[in-house]
This record gives structure tokens, sequence and C-alpha cells, in this order.
């Protein structure tokens, strides 16, 4: 199985359940109620996740590829030969075999993601399709600072950052900022990063995407109470909670919440947590931001926008920055 062998041992840094025990009891004794949306990718939540990049109403997965497709031959001149690649978020890892194809002699790939079973199942089926290359698992919550394992003597080429998916519009436009300052650094002077971002559009649209008919977002979202249940011994009943996505045109970001459709008492040992009727729980933001924004905030935080490119009907953007020298 000489596949297998290209992907090195898993780097552990993810967050252990005393952390998640932690971040549910501060989100849930704040006002507004609130928690990360990073949790809401525990091993199901993974699964419902790549179900949503099926579905019709989101249509961001989709039109990303497309974008992918037209330009990875432009990524790939930009990055040379022998270059070593990093993804922030790497999920089921379709759209890096795009890249990894178009690339001349990729010499290392480093997924990060804080699911564990997600990365360790895609990084040896992205192996059996690319035997010769060198796969470095890092499971990690990349909002927070980590060291990555030393990449410069794997790889003689250049540093390529991918970020697809417009996950970096989960931050804040503070946090954001904030993360590509670290990346930047991470990544060091001259490295690439290409960034998905969704761009604003039309509220129905948006709500469709994050509402699907399907109710397979409404299923990822209340999957979180469930992991709180199953993880942290509390009693939330969902059928008392409904999803719920909400544009807000001023922020620019589309909002999950989850509403407590009565007045209650939700257990969380060994902690009681009061819901008053129609409360939510606001489990993510997801940013938009028009090509001109977004480069501004690149061109602040560090980097040089070297292209940037959307497909006919503007849903979606993909950005090439480089880190300044
Ligand atoms: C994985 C963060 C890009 O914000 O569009 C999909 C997550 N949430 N449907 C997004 C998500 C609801 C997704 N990202």
């Amino acid at each position: 199985m000489k596949a297998i062998q290209a992907v090195q041992r898993i780097h552990d840094l993810a967050p252990g359940v005393e952390a998640f025990h932690e971040a549910v009891i501060a989100g849930l004794s704040a006002v507004p109620k609130t928690l990360s949306c990073k949790f809401l990718y525990d091993a199901t939540g993974s699964r419902l996740f790549d179900r949503i990049c099926t579905l019709p109403a989101y249509y961001p997965t989709r039109t990303e590829w497309g974008i992918l497709r037209a330009h990875a031959r432009d990524i790939a001149a930009a990055a040379g030969p022998a270059a070593g690649l990093i993804e922030f978020g790497s999920g089921a890892g379709h759209k890096i075999r795009l890249l990894l194809a178009a690339l001349r002699d990729p010499a290392l790939y480093i997924p990060i993601d804080i699911s564990r079973t997600h990365l360790l199942a895609s990084a040896q089926t992205l192996s059996a399709a690319f035997p010769q290359l060198p796969i470095v698992p890092v499971c990690a919550d990349y909002t927070q600072s980590f060291v990555l394992p030393d990449m410069r003597n794997y790889c003689p080429g250049r540093l390529v950052g991918f970020f697809p998916g417009s996950t970096i519009g989960n931050f804040t436009p503070e946090e954001m900022n904030e993360f590509l300052r670290r990346t930047a650094q991470l990544l060091g002077e001259g490295a690439l990063f290409i960034v998905g971002v969704d761009l604003p559009k039309a509220k129905a649209v948006l709500e469709a995407a994050y509402d699907d008919p399907q109710g397979v977002t409404a299923a990822f979202n209340l999957n979180l109470l469930r992991r709180i249940n199953r993880e942290l011994k509390a009693d939330f009943d969902l059928a008392t909670f409904r999803h719920e996505a909400r544009w807000d045109a001023a922020a620019g970001r589309i909002e999950m919440h989850l509403t407590s459709q009565i007045e209650q008492m939700v257990s969380i040992a060994p902690h009681r947590i009061h819901f008053r009727r129609g409360e939510t729980i606001h489990t993510e933001n997801s940013h938009k931001y028009d090509l001109e924004t977004f480069m501004n905030h690149a061109e602040a935080t560090g980097y040089k926008s070297l292209a940037s490119w959307t497909d006919t009907q503007r849903l979606f953007a993909l950005h090439m920055l480089e880190v300044k020298r």
C-alpha cells in the first residue's frame, strides 16, 4: 500500500472536549447567545456540509469549482514547479485535486482541518490519486495561531496557501484582517494565497442558499445541539429549536440562528441555561465581499492582489494574492 504511506503522521493540534465545554458555556451565557461555527463540524456535521455543497440552492461550491477549473492553469503558472500547497479547512478535499492536477510536480500538500476523521479519510483518498505526493495532515483550529511543520526543506518551490469555499467569510471583517496578517506571516514573503470569497447578491438567493428546501442546512445547524447533547451531556430538545437564515444587508452577511420556539431551561451539566421564547443562538456569520472591498482588506494586511476571477453571473470570486516582499 504505497499510496497510504505518502500520508505522513497526523499533526494533532485539535482542541479537546474541555475546550468545547468551556466555549459552549461561555457562548450560551453571553448576550446574545452565540457559538462559533467551527463547532458545526463534528463527523456528522462534516458529512451534512458535504451534502449542502451538492444542493441546487447552494451555489458557492459549483460556482467556485467552475472558476477554479477555468483558472487552474493561471494559478499553476504563477506557482511554478515544486510548489507546496497548504489548504485551510480542507474538508472533503475535492477542489484541491483540480489544483494539484494543474501544478507542475507539486512537492507537498498540507491539509489543515478541525475534523479529524474527515481529514484522514480525504488525505488517504487523495493519496491514492497522487501517490508521489507527500501529504502532511494537520488537525487544527486555524482560527487560533499554530505552527506548521517545517516546509522549507521539503519544498523547493513557492508556497501556495489555498482557502476556498468563502470560509473566510465566517470571520468578522476584523477577525479576517487578523487571519490574513497571521497567514501572511505563516506563508512568508512571496507566497501565493488563493482565496474564495462569496459576492453580495439578492436576499432571496442568499436566504435560499442558507435555508434550502431539502432542509439539509437546517439539519446541519441543528446537529450542533445534538453534538452538545452527546459530548457535553446536555438535554436540548431539538424539536423546540428552529433553523433560521437571515441576510443582514448593512453588515453584508448571512447569519444562521437556532431559535427557541418556547421559553425553557436546558441543562448542560453542571449549568442550566434559560431561553426566552424566540431567543436565538447565533451559530454562523457568512460575510460577502465585493471584489474591491476584499482587495482593500488584502492590501491592508500584507498582500498584493495578482488577479481576481468571477463567474459570468458574478456569484462568486476567486482571488490570487501574493504576500508582499
Ligand atoms: C463552509 C463556511 C463556506 O458559509 O457558506 C453552508 C458554511 N453554512 N451553509 C458558508 C455553510 C451554511 C459555508 N462555509
